[in-house]
């Protein structure tokens, strides 16, 4: 079976990058070094595959019990720990645990590995907590990263990145496969909700962002995790948009998107990496020694480890057919630069490698090298000290503040695509026909990696959570709700009787979007909204009562024939465990939507360009025309723009570019603005984009408050991928937009 994050000076962030330089700590410590080698000196060969093992914890599962308690199995376990010196575990063996069982079955495999083997050296678990410990029953669930990128705050995302470093740790787990670093560029594909957007800067501050929060200055703290970034390099833009299938990315555009979000949680310090399951360029990337050794660490001078992805090496030769056999596929993979198998659940990587070793074929100095840097991983993380949980976490657990975070988080990502004639926010004393499949359900609302693999078992979920349906309830009173599902995401079930219901309401609110999926199983052949959600809108739209919809998806569905019938339509994402509470108090008005997609929503299924197109892109007999564009975001208040100032018309590129505008609330709620830089290089040697996003700051304002804003920039951001692949800053003029606004400037 399948296993189971006044003036302001916004964020003069002049590299592209939140890193600062205290996270980056990596400056050779001569006292690990040495212990490292030391340990090295000490280790046999099967000792080092050992380590280079990972296998899954299904691998070593024994019974659950009858109150969910999952048992490992002795015997199994010593197997793996003993007998083929395994030196890392994945994974919640099928679903969530509690923090007491997860005590137990990190305290049980390290007492294994600390006092039955040789030398005594820890497991480093690794899980996929991608949006919380959301392997952990009870834990702090936060919307996807696409929604959190949505909310333009940055410290929320590192903040939601310490919580979740704090709630995994407390687990007893000090390793997080997470963030996802690739850009959400392809819509179709079905993980576009777990990356922060198409957008390379945005990617890459949220990113760094996260893995800071979740490594802090020092990964030995009991409150941190080890980070992994992944998938590098290019996993997310499938040509056919269909999950692990091949990527078509040209080394210039490799490096001026793909790479920089890789490039800044490097420069965070991310202590180790996964690589893309699948190919680009039809080299496999578990192969590409270009990849995982020339740019990664040659370039980028990542110094920590590189895990597989699921079941990888062995797919080297059974899907991508680069290898012949599992031998040379282990050989391929760990040559390339692999320094850790995610095997996942067998013996076999370890048997090949150890015999490619002794057969001469694979050096022992390759081995040493990836052992001492899981190993350096072990060191940094404390693990060699105490490789044990610290029970006293469990009282910081899943706190009131936390959820309160959450919620914060849910709520600022919220993003109001439309709003006609003010039809939101609802009057409390309104009668509402709530329809549609994503109503009811708190799976929906939290998306796949949550409790189980899938994310889509609804009984699993934590009851006294609310629904969007049980919010809207909670507010308006159960009496002013009607209910009625009409539909699922496949079939229909009763769409007259919501019409009937919707002759005695004063307004509809349509929960539409998709089932949970993760992963493969969530591929689709067509972008459009299932027929069964836009006929329920259609036959809702002849009754003439207003209609709201709100959107609650990973991928931006086409809903083109619908748009017209609503007279509001909010994107909620997956917004977590917390989103049904942030969709009814926007809904109300308790909450004034501030987010802005982070992703161009389209209006055709077969048309997707995203914002920083090409002119040609734009230009007729083309022309761009998405259904919202990237950045788009409504507010129940007003704001102006005015004043952009730069403080030089003329500049060489060493020089500073100070960059100021103006706010003002021109409404009468507060409300959250995101405001955006985007610069445009007007002539280059290699086509420049229409614009790119270069700043992004969000600001909070009362009714009739004015900040200021200021930006720098610097020859970072003046810099694109030149026709010899190298970064180039080229003279001429450049323009600035910041709210309808811009300005130019020239580069000498
Ligand atoms: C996914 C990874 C994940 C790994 C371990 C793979 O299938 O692609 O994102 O970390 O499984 O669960």
């Amino acid at each position: 079976m399948r296993k189971f994050a006044i003036t302001i000076v916004a964020l003069a962030l002049l590299s592209q990058t939140a890193g600062c330089d205290s996270m980056r700590t990596k400056a050779a410590d001569k006292q690990m070094e040495s212990k490292i080698e030391k340990l090295l000196a000490k280790m046999t060969l099967e000792e080092k595959v050992g380590q280079m093992t990972q296998v899954t914890l299904e691998v070593v599962a024994g019974q659950t019990t009858e109150d969910g308690w999952l048992k490992l199995d002795k015997k199994k376990l010593h197997d793996a720990i003993v007998n083929h010196h395994v030196g890392s575990i994945l994974n919640c063996g099928g679903q969530a645990r509690s923090v007491d069982n997860w005590h137990q079955i990190i305290t049980q495999i390290q007492e294994l590995a600390t006092k039955q083997t040789r030398l005594g050296i820890p497991i480093i678990y690794g899980i996929d907590a991608i949006h919380g410990a959301n392997y952990t029953l009870g834990a702090t669930i936060f919307p996807q990263h696409i929604a959190m990128a949505a909310t333009g705050n940055v410290d929320l995302v590192r903040t939601e990145g310490e919580i979740t470093a704090l709630e995994v740790r407390a687990s007893g787990i000090p390793w997080n496969f997470s963030p996802v670093l690739g850009l959400g560029r392809n819509p179709i594909w079905p993980r576009l909700w777990e990356t922060f957007g198409e957008d390379a800067y945005i990617a890459s501050v949220m990113g760094a962002a996260y893995v800071e929060g979740q490594q802090g200055s020092d990964i030995s703290q009991p409150t941190k995790v080890a980070a992994c970034m992944k998938h590098y390099l290019g996993y997310s833009v499938p040509l056919s948009g269909k999950d692990r299938t091949p990527a078509y990315i040209p080394e210039r555009q490799l490096r001026q998107y793909f790479l920089k979000p890789f490039a800044a949680a490097v420069e965070a310090g991310v202590e180790t990496v996964m690589a893309n399951s699948s190919e680009i360029n039809g080299i496999p990337v578990h192969s590409s020694r270009f990849l995982l050794v020339d740019l990664l660490r040659g370039e980028l001078d990542f110094d920590g480890f590189v895990v597989s992805d699921w079941a990888d090496i062995d797919n080297l030769y059974k899907r991508e057919m680069v290898a012949k056999d599992q031998r040379q596929a282990v050989k391929m993979a760990v040559m390339a630069g692999i320094d850790m198998s995610m095997v996942p659940y067998d013996y076999s990587f370890y048997d090949h490698l150890v015999d490619l070793v002794n057969s001469g074929e694979v050096s022992m100095s390759r081995i040493d090298q990836a052992v001492a840097d899981i190993l350096r991983v072990k060191f940094r993380l404390g693990l060699i000290e105490n490789p044990y949980p610290n029970k006293q976490l469990k009282e910081q657990f899943a706190t009131a503040a936390s959820r309160q975070v959450n919620l914060q988080a849910a709520r600022e990502a919220m993003t109001l695509l439309k709003n006609e004639n003010n039809v939101l926010p609802l009057g409390k004393n309104t009668n509402i026909l709530v329809t549609g499949p994503t109503a009811n359900k708190l799976s929906v609302l939290n998306g796949g990696w949550t409790i189980i693999w899938q994310g889509d078992n609804e009984a699993l979920y934590p009851q006294e959570k609310s629904t969007i349906l049980e919010a809207i309830q909670d507010k308006a009173g159960a009496g002013r709700v009607e209910y009625i599902e009409a539909v699922t995401f496949d079939d229909e079930l009763d769409i007259s009787g919501a019409v009937t219901a919707a002759g005695r309401a004063d307004v509809i609110v349509a929960c539409l979007g998709e089932p949970t999926y993760c992963e493969t199983p969530g591929n689709i052949d067509d972008l459009t909204l299932s027929p069964p959600q836009i006929r329920l809108v259609q036959e809702l739209a002849a009754t003439g009562k207003p209609i709201v919809m709100v959107l609650v998806e990973g991928r931006p569905r086409v809903i083109r024939t619908i748009v017209g019938h609503a007279g509001a339509i909010l994107m909620a994402y997956l917004p977590g465990m917390e989103g049904g509470q942030a969709v009814a108090d926007v809904l109300f008005g308790d909450a004034n939507p501030s987010g802005k997609l982070p992703i161009t929503y389209p209006k055709y299924s077969g048309w997707y360009v995203c914002y920083d197109h090409k002119k040609s892109e734009e230009t007729a007999p083309n022309k761009y025309d998405p259904q919202w564009p990237f950045g788009h975001g409504l507010s129940y208040t007003t704001f102006e723009y005015n004043n952009l100032q730069l403080d030089k018309n003329q500049l060489s590129p060493d020089h500073t570019l100070t960059v100021t505008v103006s706010i003002s609330n021109t409404g009468s709620r507060r409300g959250g603005e995101i405001v955006q830089l985007y610069l445009s290089d007007i002539v280059a040697t290699v086509t420049p984009p229409v614009k790119s996003l270069k700043r992004f700051s969000k600001v909070y304002l009362k009714p009739g408050e004015t900040q200021t804003v200021e930006f720098k920039l610097g020859r970072k951001d003046f810099e694109f991928i030149g026709r010899d692949n190298k970064p180039v800053v080229e003279p001429g003029q450049f323009k600035i937009s910041i709210g309808g606004l811009t300005e130019t400037f020239e580069l000498r």
